[in-house]
């Protein structure tokens, strides 16, 4: 058999095979996928002859949107980790095929892969599209920046498709299921199309490509896709005619699998943690460790002074004088990389807020910041750090007017951010992460106690559409009688909102004989 050419007849994906060895079993039902830095296999088969290692010379090519790599297809063992190669396992004679490993460098840019094997003997050369493979990052990898070394971890973070979001007050959480949906059919599909979408995509489809092997970048651009201009339309009127209300959903799927039927028209409506549970979603089919994080009294802080002004009438009503707000909670995303760009003490989770609120760098997005940046206050590091540090750790100046004058004022550093919390791992509990975003600092509840002539004390109560009771107990500590004046005051606050006005409010008069104590319950 001499004077014949070699000619490929078929390819084998070793699908099942490939897809347990690499965790990414029911990604696509369409494609192999595959993480970087992880070798997976392939069998070629041939027609009319065998491979013969002195005639035939074998080089694949695998491409990228522009981006290509070419690499020949060798019996030596594969030495360079940081780049593209084949190595043949075994040959079979009889049924004329090869078995062969192919390597990919676990920087390689993340995307949807074109596979060619060209064939060269004696004069003829031939070239065959051998078919698609999705390339993902690899946390199971050690020298892929978003390794994360704790099996348990990589279950939750990344493989895991049900998590819970927590919404309430930090002393009545109210978990909510979320399916995160990354199984399900077309779903990592229309995750890459989410990137072929972005800005950047359009401008400079080749630059955005290479940029695709690094976890900072692609953070970013999935941010600022998630949000108003791709994915999800946010909206806080409370008027959801025309779409879906944020509060029906539970799950990404059916809001991944909307956009994508629209033409990529953003789906009505977000909020805040419908956005950061769709990005958890992108995060973890693409391979980058995502958790749904909540941070409860969520400052937004406007004027970036680090106080959020509260005012107050003499019977505690709160006033609309300031337009800052803080938010019954907050909900964002924590993703795991290195940081090669700030230094690799700050790699680790990092902060990622989908939901529109400031624009940085000119398009709503925010991150990644890293989580230790918050504490160390290290407001120069990228991305946004005096942002998210306000949102954790802001006081509360809270004044009170009476004839447009402040009559008492006082700073409260415990409000804002008093609980940071997550799904923990392999359990259906929050796992308190505040102390990895703020010193602890907490100091116990205190008793109030009335130096100046009028104080506020500030209850959070949480809704529900139950009948709410409480009692307030007031002590004297002095040794001769006091008589004072107690109001009390009750204002709705919808979660973003600044309070409403007030729909209830008492006030008693209280005698007090020396060291006396009053207990007064409210049904
Ligand atoms: C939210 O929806 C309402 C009702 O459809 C609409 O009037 C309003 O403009 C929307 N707000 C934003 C910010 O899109
Ligand atoms: C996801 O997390 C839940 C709760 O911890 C657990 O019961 C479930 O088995 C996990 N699912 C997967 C696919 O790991
Ligand atoms: C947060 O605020 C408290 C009180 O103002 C302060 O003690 C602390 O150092 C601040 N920073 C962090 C990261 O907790
Ligand atoms: C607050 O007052 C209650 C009732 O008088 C008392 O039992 C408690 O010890 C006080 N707590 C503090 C921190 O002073």
């Amino acid at each position: 058999s001499v004077n014949t050419d070699l000619k490929l007849k078929c390819v084998s994906w070793q699908l099942s095979e490939n897809q347990k060895d690499h965790e990414s079993e029911g990604l696509s039902s369409k494609h192999l996928v595959v993480r970087r830095g992880r070798p997976f296999k392939i069998t070629l088969f041939f027609k009319d002859e065998p491979f013969s290692p002195l005639m035939d010379s074998l080089v694949f090519s695998a491409q990228l949107g522009e981006l290509y790599v070419q690499f020949p297809l060798t019996f030596s063992r594969h030495v360079s980790a940081f780049k593209w190669g084949g190595q043949i396992l075994s040959e079979n004679s009889w049924s004329q095929s090869l078995r062969v490993l192919i390597f990919t460098p676990p920087n390689a840019p993340l995307g949807l892969y074109n596979l060619q094997l060209h064939i060269k003997s004696q004069a003829q050369q031939h070239s065959y599209a051998l078919g698609n493979l999705i390339l993902l990052f690899n946390p199971w990898c050690s020298t892929d920046e978003v390794h994360l070394s704790h099996a348990d971890q990589r279950e939750e973070y990344v493989k895991n498709d049900s998590g819970i979001l927590f919404m309430g007050t930090p002393d009545n959480l109210l978990p909510r299921t979320w399916e995160f949906g990354q199984y399900e059919e077309g779903i990592l599909e229309t995750c890459l199309k989410i990137l072929d979408m972005s800005p950047q995509h359009s401008k400079n489809s080749q630059k955005d490509n290479l940029c695709r092997s690094n976890a900072v970048y692609l953070s970013r651009v999935v941010c600022a896709m998630v949000n108003d201009r791709g994915v999800l339309k946010g909206n806080w009127s409370g008027d959801f005619s025309r779409g879906v209300s944020p509060s029906q959903w539970t799950g990404s799927a059916d809001i991944l699998k909307c956009w994508e039927r629209s033409q990529c028209r953003p789906v009505l409506y977000g909020q805040c943690w419908v956005f950061a549970a769709v990005m958890c979603t992108v995060m973890r089919a693409l391979g980058i460790p995502s958790r749904v994080v909540t941070n409860f009294n969520s400052a937004h802080d406007t004027n970036a002074n680090l106080i959020i002004e509260e005012f107050y009438s003499e019977t505690g009503e709160k006033l609309q004088l300031s337009k800052e707000s803080i938010w019954n909670y907050h909900v964002w995303l924590e993703c795991w990389m290195s940081r090669p760009d700030i230094g690799s003490e700050f790699s680790g989770w990092q902060v990622l807020d989908p939901t529109p609120q400031e624009k940085s760098g000119g398009i709503f997005c925010c991150g990644p910041c890293p989580v230790k940046a918050i504490r160390e206050k290290r407001v120069d590091l990228f991305y946004d750090v005096p942002f998210v540090y306000a949102e954790v750790n802001a006081s509360v100046y809270t004044a009170i007017v009476k004839n447009n004058q402040v009559v008492h004022q006082s700073l409260d550093a415990n409000r804002v951010g008093s609980l940071v919390c997550t799904k923990g791992v392999n359990s259906y509990l929050a796992q308190d992460l505040t102390a990895y975003y703020k010193n602890p600092h907490k100091t116990p509840r205190r008793n109030s106690s009335l130096h100046g002539k009028t104080e506020i004390i500030f209850v959070q109560l949480p809704v529900a559409g139950q009948s709410i009771s409480f009692s307030v107990t007031v002590v004297n500590n002095c040794g001769t009688s006091r008589r004072l004046k107690e109001h009390i005051n009750a204002q709705m606050k919808e979660y973003s909102h600044n309070l409403l006005e007030t729909f209830w409010e008492a006030s008693n008069m209280i005698k007090l004989g020396p060291y006396e104590g009053k207990c007064a319950t409210f049904i």
